[in-house]
This record gives C-alpha cells, structure tokens and sequence, in this order.
C-alpha cells in the first residue's frame, strides 16, 4: 500500500460533517482533528447521537465530509473520485456492523468470499481464501451455515472473517458487540485485539462499554460532534 510507512494510518484534518435534513442542515462534527498511528487499536465512544457513527463513516470513505480533509497512509481521500473511494475500500478498509450486515440468501463461506469477487478474484481461488478466514476465527464447521442458521455470536466473527479476507490494513468496528451478551462481546473483542497485535491491523472501534474502551490503546471521546481532549484511556 503506497505510503503506509507513513506513520499516521488515519489523519484527519479539521472535519465538519452536516447532513441535510429536509430544508436545512445539521452539523453534526465540527471542526474535528486528530490521527491514528498504523497498528494501534483505539476506542471511539460517546453519548448515543454525539457523532461517532458518522465519524467512522468518513474514515471508512463511506461518506464524504462537509469540510476538512480525511487522509489514509498520507493521502488524501476526501475529494478522491467515488472509483477510487470504492477501490481503497475494497482494499484498505473492513467493516464490521453492529447488525452483522450479512447476505441472507448466502452461506458463512459465500458471505465471507464476497469482497474479493467484487475484486476480480476467480471463485475458487475467494472460497479458499474465506474458508481461511473461517478458519481464524473458528467457524470451520460453520461454513456452509446461513445467517439465521447461526447465533448471533458466529453471525458477528463470519462478519469479521468478511472484512478481513481481503487483509486489510484497517479494522473500523461500529459497536460489533452491541447486539451480543457479555461473554460474546468479551470473545469478540479478543479477537479483534488478537489481529491487532498478532497481524498488526490498525483496529479503530466505537462502544458504548467502557469496559471494552478500556481494553483499546487509545480512547477517543466524542463529545456533541467535538473530540473532547485528553481522550486517550491507557497512552
Ligand atoms: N443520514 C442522516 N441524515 C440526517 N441526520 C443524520 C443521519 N445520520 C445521523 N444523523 C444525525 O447525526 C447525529 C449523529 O448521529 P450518529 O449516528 O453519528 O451518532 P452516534 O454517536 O453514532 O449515535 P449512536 O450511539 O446512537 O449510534 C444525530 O443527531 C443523528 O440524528
Ligand atoms: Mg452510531
């Protein structure tokens, strides 16, 4: 990936966001600044409305910001065409969703196979690589399992093995434990720090448990659309 020795993964530089709501607008970040070094793992949280969705959504290239600029290993993404928003999102970034996001109609291996047929990869040579994935994260004998045949907690690690099939060098997670027990969430959550540590994915994560923050390197705390500083829990 061109210029990931840049040290900073993720750098934002004075974002405002507003969407717009009928007649008007709402802002929603103002003015909001900070960077993540390659590697590290860092909680985003806040009150429910205070910003951290749509945050994660303009690191994630799935939006583009009002003002301000998003830059990924050094480039700037935030006026890239939508082509080559798609394709650094296909190729830098897995996404995990707080309600699994999974294909219904598809089994755990055709689900997890999915972003590198969107590359090009032939079948075969995707099946492969998701069973891999599968493998990871422990769901071998789960592959050819449809969502609703799955509990939640193996509906959410299938969803892992999708955003990381394509080994990605960023990990954002939208509260993926939201919907699961406690136990589930703790598991869950060792398992996105194992990649974090063991493979080095830079694992950016919003929660509502401070429990879980407190496990990430850093902590990021959204305060009414404003990173409140010192944000940060164990650096
Ligand atoms: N697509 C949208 N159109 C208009 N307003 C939106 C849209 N998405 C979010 N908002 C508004 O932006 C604000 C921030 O929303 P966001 O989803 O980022 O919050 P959040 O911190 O993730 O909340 P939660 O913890 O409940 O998920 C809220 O007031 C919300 O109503
Ligand atoms: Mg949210």
């Amino acid at each position: 990936m061109p210029g990931v020795i840049d040290a900073d993964l993720i750098r934002l530089e004075g974002i405002t966001h507003a969407y717009a709501t009928g007649a008007s607008t709402q802002a929603v970040l103002h003015d909001v600044s900070f960077s993540i070094p390659a590697g590290l793992s860092c909680a985003i949280v806040g009150a429910s409305g205070s910003g951290k969705s749509t945050l994660l959504n303009l690191i994630g290239l799935l939006d583009e910001p009002t003002s301000g600029r998003v830059l990924l290993a050094g480039e700037d993404m935030s006026r890239a065409s939508a082509e080559v928003r798609a394709i650094a999102r296909n190729r830098i970034i897995g996404f995990v969703f707080q309600s699994f996001n999974l294909l219904p109609r598809l089994d755990a291996l055709d689900n997890v196979a999915l972003p590198l047929l969107h590359r090009g990869v032939p079948r075969q040579q995707a099946r492969q690589a998701a069973q891999a994935q599968l493998e990871r994260v422990g769901l071998t004998n789960r592959r050819h399992h449809r969502p609703a045949d799955m509990s939640g907690g193996q509906r959410q690690r299938v969803a892992i093995a999708r955003a990381l099939v394509g080994d990605p060098a960023l990990l954002l997670a939208d509260e993926p434990t939201g919907n699961l027990d406690s136990q589930t969430a703790q598991d869950i959550i060792n398992l996105l720090l194992s990649l974090n540590r063991e493979c080095g994915t830079t694992l950016v994560l919003v929660t509502h448990d401070s429990g879980l923050a407190g496990r990430m390197a850093r902590c990021l705390q959204v305060v009414d659309g404003r990173i409140r500083f010192p944000g940060y829990c164990n650096q």
